[in-house]
């Protein structure tokens, strides 16, 4: 009996991987946010863990005259549970310059995660119980200006993060309320900047070879 509860547990997981498919509902609108100003917008809450990390569809009704070329934002809120970043939005919006996921479970990002936004000026992950950033993270994202990583449980930071980024051209950078620092620049000093990415590097040290 429990082999066979195992067996048909282990089929249904397999019909799971062939039809692996998310579905996005989108709230579209207008919004301002910090430094960029005003964005047509799609807003989700409701993701489901369980299907696949691939958006393979988006739905909801565009506000009138516009389309998915003119969103140039997506704001996603889960509920503690989303445990990844979902993938393949700019295959739906491919103007994508802010990004933005708040209340989620994803505990480390190992880098990979926001390559398809290579215009990405904004990323916004506030407190998604994060714990490990990869120096990865913004290697084919160079034109982010706004950084947000408030609020969640940061222990440890890839020393080359803001390498690949211009730092005289940073806005805001926040790394608020984590357990290896609480400090957040919102003025665009770039020397305080400068001084709080040593700050990363001291008090939240990560060498990626972790990871290979
Ligand atoms: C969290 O959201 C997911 C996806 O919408 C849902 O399936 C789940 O039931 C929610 N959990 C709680 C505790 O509300
Ligand atoms: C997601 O994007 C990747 C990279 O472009 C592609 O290989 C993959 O087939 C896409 N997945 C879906 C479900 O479209
Ligand atoms: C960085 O941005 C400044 C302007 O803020 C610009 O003068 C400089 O050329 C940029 N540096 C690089 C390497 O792009
Ligand atoms: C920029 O930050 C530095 C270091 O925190 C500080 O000494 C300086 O006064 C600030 N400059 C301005 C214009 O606020």
């Amino acid at each position: 009996m429990k082999l066979l509860i195992l067996f048909l547990i282990f089929l249904i997981s397999q019909t799971f991987e062939i039809t692996n498919s998310l579905t996005i509902n989108c709230f579209y609108g207008t919004k301002t946010i910090k430094v960029l100003g005003s964005v047509y917008s799609c807003h989700t809450s409701k993701i489901s863990t369980s299907s696949g990390i691939e958006v393979t569809n988006v739905i909801g009704t565009h506000l009138s005259g516009k389309n998915n070329n003119d969103v140039t934002a997506v704001f996603i809120e889960s509920n503690y549970t989303l445990p990844f970043v979902p993938r393949n939005f700019s295959k739906f919006f491919p103007n994508i310059k802010a990004f933005s996921i708040n209340y989620a479970a994803i505990e480390t990002l190992f880098g990979d995660e926001i390559n398809e936004f290579s215009q990405l000026e904004y990323i916004d992950f506030w407190q998604i119980k994060l714990k490990t950033i990869s120096s990865k993270l913004f290697e084919k994202t160079p034109k982010i200006i706004f950084v947000y990583f408030g609020g969640s449980l940061i222990e440890r930071v890839g020393y080359d993060l803001f390498t690949p980024l211009n730092v005289t051209q940073l806005q805001y950078v926040s790394f608020d309320h984590n357990r290896c620092i609480n400090r957040w620049i919102d003025d665009g000093n770039t020397t305080a900047i400068i001084s709080l990415i040593n700050e990363l590097r001291e008090k939240c040290p990560f060498d990626d070879e972790f990871f290979e």
